[in-house]
């Protein structure tokens, strides 16, 4: 498996779990983070015409199209993609637009083929799941000849990793294996292939894209925006990692959990309440480490490693530090993996189809199912989960649906951030140097922004 294998330093010998290696920092530039970043619209548009038709993204889960004929849509900006499963079971991404006279082929979120074709509603053109045009209405009356067989659909590259299935509107772009190094060996333990799927949230927010990214690059926020996280985590930037891999926009943090940092002045009590649900899971007296909250992680570990089989987990591929400690990654773009024992919340920002001041942006729980266990209390979302139960897919402004207390509140802050940034009064950042993957997220923007645009 990719993940034990060791990176950089360690490259002698071979270890259990994600690697704790430290990437070389690599050099950052000095410009200000300016407000018209977020709200230009010609900013926006040089994004959409340098970036997001560059990037690999994310359009679903694989179990959403298990059968011949599956097929979901994704919408980024304005541009909406259809990914199908065909016949020789290969997953194709193709625009989501008829070459008769351009009508969008397909408007629900996901379904299955009729007949193993896609119709159009306008003209009844329809067009097999390898994007063939098979049949036009009078096919004898074009003088250019008849298109069945010509005007197929535009497929654009397409490729799965870890359960999700991804495209890139860019016809030369690198494989998704380069895009994903050296991200992908070191996540590939968690096996979110195997996980399901059990909270789908999709929140439109009065903000732009990059103030979700910014904010899950970094962790500076946490004492003032999620308080009490100092209770059972060392936030401090002191006893945390950040990995910056230079080339690729991709980022990493490492935080203890289990337990709060050497700085913490608060009561014990707090530290136990914070972490009390994870206690009784695991049938675990924290009061012998009332004194040492440093042995107390160490302990928790133990109990998780002990128990782990017998409560259906396989922690094997993973280290200790994994069953107590936030592993957070940020993909380039717009994703973030924080990766928890049972599961990953997975985080996505998008740009609006219209308005740079608003965001589309995506919280999915996918939920590690313990062996023969189909009912399961997620102690990470502090929810009843069922395997067979396909998540339902909430939407809505962000007044109106909740990505769960953490995340909520993320979400309520980047509503006055946006509106701050747009402000005549915003000079541009003033960061502590901890927060340098902020600063590495908007050079490796620019290196896009400095290419030519993407080619059709
Ligand atoms: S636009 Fe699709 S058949 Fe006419
Ligand atoms: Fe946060």
């Amino acid at each position: 498996m990719a993940d034990a294998t060791t990176t950089g330093s360690e490259s002698s010998e071979t270890i259990v779990g994600i690697s704790r290696a430290k990437a070389p920092e690599p050099p950052l530039s000095d410009k200000p983070i300016t407000g018209d970043r977020y709200y230009s619209t010609e900013f926006a548009q040089k994004e959409w015409d340098h970036l997001w038709t560059r990037v690999w993204q994310v359009a679903g889960r694989v179990d959403q199209l298990p059968e011949p004929g599956d097929y979901i849509t994704y919408q980024v900006g304005h541009e909406s993609i259809i990914c199908v499963r065909g016949e020789d079971q290969r997953i194709r991404a193709f625009y989501n637009v008829c070459q008769h006279r351009g009508n969008q082929l397909v408007t629900a979120e996901m379904g299955s083929l009729a007949g193993g074709e896609f119709q159009c509603a306008y003209h009844g053109w329809r067009f097999s799941d390898t994007g063939v045009l098979n049949w036009v209405y009078c096919e004898e009356d074009f003088p250019q000849g008849n298109p069945c067989g010509k005007r197929n659909l535009v497929e654009i590259p397409s490729d799965t990793w870890a359960g999700f299935v991804w495209f890139n509107m860019d016809q030369g772009c690198e494989s998704l294996s380069d895009w994903l190094a050296p991200i992908a060996n070191q996540l590939d333990g968690y096996r979110m292939e195997n996980m399901k799927r059990t909270h789908w949230v999709t929140v439109i927010g009065d903000w732009n894209w990059k103030c979700v990214q910014d904010n899950f690059n970094e962790s500076y926020h946490l004492p003032f925006v999620h308080p009490e996280t100092v209770a059972s985590m060392n936030e401090h930037y002191e006893g945390c990692q950040f990995d910056l891999y230079d080339g690729t926009g991709h980022a990493r943090m490492l935080m203890p959990g289990g337990g709060p940092g050497p700085n913490y002045q608060g009561n014990v009590e707090r530290t136990f309440k914070s972490l009390g649900q994870d206690f009784a899971f695991w049938d675990f007296d924290p009061e012998p480490y009332r004194d040492d909250m440093a042995a107390l992680r160490l302990a928790l570990q133990a109990r998780k490693r002990e128990l782990g089989a017998s409560k259906g987990y396989d922690f094997s591929s993973y280290n200790d530090d994994q069953l107590t400690d936030h592993y957070h990654y940020t993909v380039f773009p717009n994703i973030s993996f924080s990766m928890k024992p049972d599961g990953c919340i997975w985080l996505r920002s998008a740009p609006h189809p219209t308005d740079p001041n608003k965001c589309v942006f995506d919280m999915w729980y996918l939920t590690m199912f313990p062996e023969g266990v189909s009912e399961y209390y997620s102690n990470s979302m502090r929810d009843w989960v069922s395997v067979d139960h396909q998540a339902e897919h909430q939407t809505g402004h962000h007044s109106e649906v909740s990505c769960g207390p953490g995340i909520d509140q993320d979400v309520a802050i980047w509503t006055t951030q946006h509106a701050g940034l747009r402000s005549r009064g915003y000079r541009g950042d003033y960061m502590p140097y901890q927060e340098r993957r902020i600063r590495y997220f908007h050079d490796n923007i620019d290196r896009f922004l400095a290419m030519p645009p993407t080619p059709r």
